[in-house]
């Protein structure tokens, strides 16, 4: 089976609002609404998990039960202290609800990401389902410069193998699971992404080509390119 897990658990800090990023409107329709009807419409997609704060959960359904029809298509629970932690109780979630079967993929994706293409959604259900994990991704086009003290540069990296990082990433969650099982404590409180779970156990993670327009909204800067946007 095919599965989406919307990470929908931060509070939004840099954007500064009183709400979550996630539940600002774009055009009359709160940000993780437009998310997840992305999702919705590919019909492989059996359910789409939506793991949000505790105090969000109730707020979270009432948006689902007024913008969403196919509601039984969704399930909403409790995020964790940060993304990975998210993502780590959304594949536990799975697991109690459906076991594991050794097909099993998920594409894990940000709920601030509303973007999100067809296309992207299929080269990451087709990569995964070929059993490589993926994670998609855009090339750069500034050039980025390398200082650890943040005063000098002390390198510049040379931009053909640099990569802006997007979600979603996808994968096998039987691979997933057992990669994770074998990463020391150390490796696991040093992950920045599902990536780094199949990095950290030596399986090489496939490009899916993203999409410029598939930006994250962080900040009021970026919300007002998403308003332009939409
Ligand atoms: N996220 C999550 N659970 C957390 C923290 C973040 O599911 N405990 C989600 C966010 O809701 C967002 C995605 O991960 O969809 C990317 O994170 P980011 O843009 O950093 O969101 P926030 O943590 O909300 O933002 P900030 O860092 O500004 O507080």
């Amino acid at each position: 089976m095919i599965f989406a897990g919307i990470a929908a658990g931060g509070i939004g800090s840099r954007m500064g609002f009183d709400i979550p990023k996630q539940f600002i409107k774009l055009k009359g329709k709160p940000i993780i609404i437009w998310t997840v009807e992305k999702f919705l419409a590919d019909s492989r997609i059996e359910k789409i998990y939506l793991g949000v704060h505790s105090e969000r959960i109730g707020y979270t359904e009432s948006l689902v039960n007024e913008y969403i029809e196919q509601k039984e298509r969704i399930c909403i629970i409790k995020g964790g202290k940060d993304r990975n932690s998210t993502v780590l109780r959304i594949i536990e979630k799975i697991s109690e609800d459906y076991g594991i079967n050794p097909d099993d993929i998920i594409l894990t994706h940000d709920a601030v990401r509303p973007f999100v293409t067809d296309k992207i959604i299929n080269g990451n259900i087709q990569t995964a389902l070929s059993g490589k994990p993926c994670t998609t991704a855009v090339k750069a086009t500034d050039t980025i410069l390398y200082s650890e003290n943040g005063t000098e540069t002390e390198k510049t990296l040379d931009r053909n193998c640099l990569y802006h990082a997007q979600t979603p990433q996808s994968f096998n969650i039987k691979t997933f699971i057992d990669a994770y099982s074998r990463l020391t404590e150390k490796q696991k409180s040093s992950l920045t992404d599902a990536c780094g779970v199949f990095n950290g156990a030596g399986i090489p993670v496939s490009i899916v080509e993203g999409d410029v327009s598939n930006i994250k909204i962080t900040t009021p800067y970026d919300l007002k390119i998403a308003e332009a946007l939409i």
